[in-house]
């Protein structure tokens, strides 16, 4: 049982270094939400106080969302511990830049492959993961990846509010913080 708020804060920083660097952990596939009231699964790929990275499709319908109206949450469930951390956030889509070319460049070329069929959502006559025949089933080589690239994108959201929770048998716990003023406060659950 956390009994402070430094500690419960402490529990969010450590559950979502987890949640980035452990495929395994059940926070690692967040579900993040837009403005637009949709929602999706995203892999977590890095966490640093207090920023989340994510990789995305920078022709994404939710790419253009973020552009538009940027503010986001995303909603992490640990289902064994009894674990929801709700977090808000200003996200933005960055396609150049170290950030983004860094990621590009730590992926393989399985991971790169993603971004080189027809953007996510495009209509199809049949089932179709959008790749092009040449690199159904392989891994493509660096030359054939080349126009990937420009499709390559990071979702990075900045968190300015989070609220964790935890079910008990001994009693259901709930805080609050707010990251930009530093206040944090017990809640009933
Ligand atoms: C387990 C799992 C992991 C996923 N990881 C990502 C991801 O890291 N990035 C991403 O853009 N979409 C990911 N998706 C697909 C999204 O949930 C979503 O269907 C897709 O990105 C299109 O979203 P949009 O139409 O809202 O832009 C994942 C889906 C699942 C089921």
């Amino acid at each position: 049982m956390l009994n402070t708020l430094d500690e419960v804060l402490d529990d969010v920083r450590a559950r979502l270094g987890r949640a980035a660097g452990d495929r395994q952990s059940p926070m690692h596939t967040p579900v993040v939400a837009t403005a637009d009231a949709d929602a999706r699964v995203m892999v977590l790929r890095e966490f640093a106080p207090w920023t989340l990275r994510f990789h995305t499709d920078a022709r994404a319908p939710k790419a253009a969302v973020v552009r538009e109206m940027p503010r986001v949450g995303v909603l992490f469930y640990d289902k064994a511990e009894k674990v929801q951390i709700r977090v808000r956030g200003t996200a933005r889509i960055e396609c150049d830049g170290e950030i983004a070319q860094a990621a590009w460049e730590a992926g393989d070329n399985f991971a790169r492959r993603c971004y080189l069929g027809d953007g996510p959502g495009t209509v199809r006559d049949r089932p179709s993961s959008g790749l092009p025949e040449t690199v159904e089933g392989i891994e493509p080589t660096d030359a054939q990846l080349v126009p990937a690239r420009a499709n390559f994108a990071v979702l990075l959201v900045e968190l300015h509010e989070i609220d964790w929770f935890t079910l008990a048998h001994t009693g259901h716990r709930r805080a609050q913080f707010d990251l930009d003023t530093g206040e944090s406060r017990w809640a009933t659950p």
